[in-house]
């Protein structure tokens, strides 16, 4: 996936009326940018953004932005935006490191956010990284609305079971729990598969779930 070098990707990303830039300057304005005041939701590591377009596509009623670090990523997903045959208006894409998110969201204006195959970062010197670290869960306590709720999906065992000892250092509820997602009828319910789903699904691995709120 970090294909860092994809020729002018910089360039289409800095064009494109599809991504949201100066996104430090936009904390409290998301109303104003998408034009109405719906609920924010946002997708952090989206890759491809085969996710978060889906479930843009099926919930007019709310506001989705898909978060991505690599601009080699992200042009695959604003190549996929400007092939939908009608605009998907209710969906920005913003190209950052999520380690600065308390700066693009005001305190309360996210009301979920979604964590699909994030990045597992083995070694243990690298754990504050991890996108379900105690670390990142304070930094999402500061920009979720008070119901607001995390909604987390993997094939890493390991990954998950961390992510788990996190909800219990901060202090969080587990809303919902499953270690098979697919064959769990309520939670798989109107499941959007991810691109990482898909792949590692196909080759027989078990989908972990959690759905986190304070
Ligand atoms: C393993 S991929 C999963 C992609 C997609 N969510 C899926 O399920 O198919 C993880 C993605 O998260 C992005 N990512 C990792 N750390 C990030 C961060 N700190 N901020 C924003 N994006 C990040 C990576 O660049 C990569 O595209």
């Amino acid at each position: 996936m970090r294909l860092r070098n994809i020729r002018g990707s910089r360039e289409a990303i800095a064009e494109s009326s599809y991504i949201i830039h100066e996104e430090e300057s936009r904390a409290g304005t998301w109303k104003e940018i998408f034009g109405n005041d719906h609920p924010l939701y946002i997708e952090i590591g989206m890759g491809k953004g085969k996710f978060i377009m889906e479930l843009a596509r099926r919930n007019p009623q709310n506001n989705y932005v898909g978060i991505e670090k690599y601009s080699s990523v992200l042009i695959r997903a604003l190549e996929k935006m400007e092939q939908e045959e009608a605009p998907l208006s209710n969906l920005y894409f913003v190209r950052m490191d999520a380690e600065a998110i308390v700066k693009v969201f005001a305190p309360g204006e996210v009301q979920g956010i979604y964590l699909n195959f994030s990045d597992p970062w083995p070694k243990d010197r690298h754990a504050k990284r991890r996108l379900t670290s105690p670390e990142f869960l304070r930094r999402y306590d500061q920009i979720l609305a008070p119901e607001g709720r995390i909604e987390f999906k993997t094939d890493n065992r390991a990954l998950f079971d961390f992510s788990l000892e996190s909800v219990k250092e901060v202090g969080w509820k587990l809303d919902a729990v499953t270690c098979d997602l697919h064959r769990d009828e309520a939670l798989n319910a109107g499941n959007i598969m991810t691109e990482y789903e898909e792949r590692f699904s196909a080759q027989g691995n078990p989908i972990h779930k959690m759905v986190i709120s304070r």
